[in-house]
Parts: C-alpha cells; sequence; structure tokens
C-alpha cells in the first residue's frame, strides 16, 4: 500500500561561508581598517557563525601579516585563511601568520585565463599549472587546509581549469575556488561551469568547490547562488557587500535569501542572522563606507514602508510587504533614547542592547558626548548613539584632534574659519578664508597640518531625521598611493566636516603614511 503522508522534508545542505571583508573588501581603495578595527569585525564574525574568516594577506606588509596573526590567535571558531600569490615567500608567510590557529587555512591563488596569464603573469598555461602545483604542495607541507583559486575563472578556458583542478587536488588542496573575478559572468554559465569541473575532473569529490563573485554587473549574489545549484557548497561573500571595484556577494543577501526562499535553494548556513544588522553597521563604521538606503537587507530603507498604499497593507497584515521581519536580521525600531536626565547605568544598558561593550574610559567619554549632544538637540534616537560610539572608536589613537572650530559664513564673503587643534599634544589655532565655509574649514586644516593628500570624495548625510538631526560627513584623502576614508558626525556639518577630514588624516599617520616632509604632526 502506498502512503499518502507527505515524505518528510530532506534535511537542507550545508554551504560554508567564508567572509573576506577583511581581505577583498579591505584591499578596495579607501576602505582602509585600522589593526584594531579589523580585530573587532573578526570577534563579531566569529560570534556571527562564519566558517572562514580571510583575515588579510600577510606577505602584503607587516602590518597585515600582525593583523592576521592576532585575528588566528583570538578566533575561537572559524577557520582563519592568510591569502597567498604562488610565490614561496607568499605562502610561508600566510602559513606562520595563521600558525596560532585553531585551524588555519592559506589560501594560494594564481590567474588561469589566456588574458592574464598573457598579459599579467607573461606565463604559459603549463607554467601556470606547474606554480599552482608547487604552491599547493608547498602549503601542504605546513598546513593541512589548502585552498587554490584559479584566479578570472570564469574566463578561463574549461580544459586548462580542469587540468589545473585536477592537478592541484592531486597535489593536497582541499577546497578549490573559482571566482568570477571580473563580475562578468552570468547565472547559467556560472552553474555550468561548476557543473562541468564537477564531473569532468576525476578526483573532485576530494575537495569542497567555492563561488567568488565580484558584482561589476549586479550580479554577483545571483551568480554565487547560481554556483551553489551547480555543486559549490562555499560562497564568499563580504558584509555591506564591500570589495574591489563595484564590490563582492554581499553575506547579508547570500544568507537571507538561502533562508527566506529555502523552498528553491534547499540549503544552510550557520550564521546567526540577528547579527547581520550589527556586523553592517560595524563594517559601515569601521571602512566610513555608507551603506546605500536601499541596500537590501540592511539598508536603512530595506524595512521602511512609505506610501500610503503600503503603510494600510503593513497595518492590516504584516505579510503583505514584508517577506522577512527586521527582527530576524536584528533591526529595532528606531527608538528614542533617555534625554538628558538619563542616568550612566541606563546609557551603559542601552549600549549593550545595542551590542556595544565598552570599558570603563570608553563609556565615560561617550557619556559625556551623549550628555553635550542632549543639550544640543531635542531628540536623542539610537542612531545618535552610534555616531558617538563610532567617533569614540575612530579618535581612541588620534594624533590630531578637533579642539574647537568657529566659522563665519553668509552671503557675504569671504567665509573664514577660525580652528584649534591638539597636535600630539600641543595646541595650534590658525584662521583661514575659503570659497564657501567648508573649503575654509579645510584651508585652516591645511595651514595647521601641512599634507598633500587628495581630498577624493566628501558627502553629507542626516543621521536621523529633523532639522536638529546629526550631519554625518564622510570624507576619502588619498596620498602615496593609499585611500581612506573617515567619518565625523555633529548637529553643526561645519563641524562634522572638520572632525572626518581630520579623521583621514588620522587615519593615514596610523598607516604610516607620511603626509609632507615638515608638518606639525611629525
Ligand atoms: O577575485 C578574485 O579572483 C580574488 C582571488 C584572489 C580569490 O579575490
Ligand atoms: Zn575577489
Amino acid at each position: 500500500m502506498t502512503s499518502t503522508a507527505t515524505p518528510p522534508a530532506p534535511t537542507p545542505e550545508r554551504v560554508l561561508i567564508f567572509d573576506t571583508t577583511l581581505r577583498d573588501g579591505e584591499q578596495c581603495p579607501g576602505a582602509t581598517m585600522t589593526f584594531e578595527e579589523k580585530i573587532q569585525v573578526a570577534e563579531l564574525l566569529d560570534q556571527m557563525g562564519v566558517d572562514i574568516i580571510e583575515a588579510g594577506y600577510p606577505a602584503a606588509s607587516n602590518g597585515d601579516f600582525e593583523a592576521v596573526s592576532e585575528i588566528a590567535r583570538r578566533t575561537e571558531r572559524a577557520i582563519v585563511a592568510g591569502l597567498a600569490r604562488t610565490a614561496p615567500n607568499d605562502i610561508d608567510r600566510a602559513a606562520a601568520a595563521v600558525r596560532g590557529a585553531r585551524r588555519g587555512r592559506v589560501h594560494t591563488f594564481v590567474s588561469t585565463s589566456p588574458v592574464h596569464m598573457k598579459y599579467k603573469l607573461q606565463k604559459s598555461p603549463d607554467e601556470v599549472l606547474a606554480m599552482s602545483i608547487a604552491s599547493v604542495e608547498r602549503a601542504r607541507n605546513l598546513i593541512d587546509d589548502v585552498e587554490w583559486s584559479a584566479e578570472d575563472g570564469t574566463r578561463t578556458e574549461l580544459d586548462f581549469l580542469c587540468r589545473c583542478v585536477e592537478g592541484v587536488i592531486k597535489a593536497g588542496a582541499t577546497t578549490i575556488n573559482i571566482p568570477d573575478t571580473v563580475g562578468y559572468t552570468t547565472p547559467d554559465e556560472y552553474r555550468a561551469l561548476f557543473r562541468a569541473v564537477r564531473e569532468r575532473v576525476p578526483n573532485s569529490d576530494k575537495a569542497i568547490f567555492s563561488v567568488h563573485c565580484h558584482n561589476d554587473l549586479g550580479m554577483a549574489v545571483a551568480n554565487s547562488l547560481a554556483g551553489v545549484e551547480g555543486g559549490a557548497r562555499q560562497v564568499e561573500c563580504t558584509i555591506n557587500g564591500i570589495g574591489e571595484r563595484a564590490g563582492n556577494a554581499a553575506l547579508e543577501e547570500i544568507v537571507m535569501a538561502l533562508r527566506v526562499r529555502g523552498d528553491a535553494y534547499p540549503y544552510d548556513t550557520g550564521i546567526e542572522s540577528t547579527l547581520l544588522t550589527r556586523a553592517s553597521k560595524l563594517v559601515a563604521s569601521a571602512t566610513s563606507f555608507p551603506v546605500q538606503y536601499n541596500k537590501a537587507i540592511v539598508g536603512r530603507n530595506a524595512f521602511a514602508h512609505e506610501s500610503g498604499i503600503h503603510q494600510d497593507g503593513m497595518l492590516k497584515h504584516t505579510q503583505t510587504y514584508e517577506i522577512m521581519t527586521p527582527a530576524t536580521v536584528g533591526v529595532s525600531k528606531t527608538s528614542l533614547v533617555m534625554g538628558k536626565h538619563s542616568g550612566r547605568a541606563a546609557f551603559r544598558s542601552k549600549l549593550e542592547e545595542m551590542g556595544h561593550r565598552l570599558s570603563d574610559n570608553q563609556l565615560q567619554d561617550v557619556f559625556g558626548r551623549f550628555k553635550d549632544l542632549c543639550d544640543r538637540k531635542k531628540h536623542v534616537y539610537d542612531e545618535d548613539i552610534e555616531a558617538l560610539v563610532d567617533e569614540n572608536v575612530a579618535e581612541a589613537h588620534n594624533r590630531i584632534r578637533l579642539v574647537s572650530l568657529t566659522v563665519i559664513a553668509g552671503t557675504r564673503g569671504p567665509q573664514r574659519a577660525t580652528l584649534r587643534l591638539d597636535i600630539d599634544g600641543r595646541a595650534a589655532t590658525e584662521e583661514a578664508d575659503g570659497n564657501g565655509p567648508v573649503d575654509a574649514v579645510f584651508n585652516a586644516i591645511k595651514a595647521l597640518v601641512p599634507h598633500e593628500a587628495a581630498l577624493e570624495l566628501y558627502q553629507v548625510h542626516a543621521v536621523t531625521e529633523g532639522t536638529d538631526a546629526q550631519a554625518e560627513v564622510s570624507v576619502r584623502l588619498g596620498a602615496e598611493g593609499r585611500s581612506v576614508t573617515a567619518r565625523g558626525a555633529d548637529p553643526d556639518t561645519l563641524v562634522a566636516s572638520a572632525k572626518a577630514y581630520l579623521g583621514a588624516l588620522n587615519k593615514l599617520l596610523a598607516g604610516g603614511t607620511r603626509l609632507h616632509a615638515q608638518h606639525a604632526a611629525e
């Protein structure tokens, strides 16, 4: 007799989440993070359940090596990976950097596409195959967990890709990554590529296959999911989708697509989704890259319902316009925080509720700033408090600090700024004119801290609503081939601008960039 009972749904297959925010994300122009910021991001990724944290490229600099080593030592659950080219020194540095990890991985890569081999590497396919095998063998002599990536894999000839994959698996690679380095593939193509490689390569069952997609045509997430359908069981992605050019596939979008559309994608991840919003805010603050308002999952409008028709539907039933609840991704409703009569204990517990654990000294500082803000602003919201915490974290190691700023602005120019800074413990004051008040402020900074860094971006947002909202300014400066971005928040846009500009100068100094031969802070 045949049973009419519905068979139990198959257990979803596990897909590993490999986060490369600290490597592919951090290497994009302007997203540089400090050592402390990298540690904080790694801690949250580990807590969130990321399976593999790619912590950096250890051979790039001593700073990168130290950050990867420290993350390896501190990480409690995730595998910690270090990137390496095929060069022996790269492999040795990566293996050394992850040695202190509970489980470390060396991730070695080489270009395999005709255009990259001919113009970038100037090597023949046979040479590239030999380099790949030698790099994996060298890494396997140092560590058990080795990933090999075929850079520009989606523009690689299939036969050659299969030869390489077979060779590196034989040499000991345990994960095979086929990146869409230039964001060129389509979902159908990428799915078929994984199916073909897994079918053709005789030892393909000995390794886990991985997707790694860039977003040049806006298809990184769709391509990654198609790769999973083609048999990949590891997804490489970044928080907020930051990364080279148009970025990488966004972790939060992959995780929520798999969760919300489990019917179409029967795969599971180990990610605690309620931490996604916190991770997004932390990365946005550490990199000073603002999150697009309408960004899926973590944009500030992702759960906002503005039109009357939508609001009416939402009031009748939330499922009319919401496919997931804000709570599943950790969004709490914007809430009015305590006012100026709130005490320190209530403030500390509010911060903890928002996911911030501050030391006593930090709490003292942020609480002082909060009280000042209450004097200047009628309503203080969670977002305002976030901005104060960001400011405290950013300023902890600053050599240049803002003491005071007065600006004369209006229709009758020239606009004039009087600025007082503390530079390495010494106070200095300067007055400067400008073509507009922001220009005057930046000219005053330039007079006090002479530098050749170029202003690459200046952007103003309101942190909350209303004319007394805090302005949040982002400034990106470039010098000696490095770009850094910093943010500053204040109810006064000009003060926020000065804080952001000084923040970027401090980041350049912290990264070892010389601003100018004889500037006051040297
Ligand atoms: O996009 C890419 O190809 C990469 C590799 C180094 C994995 O980031
Ligand atoms: Zn990449």
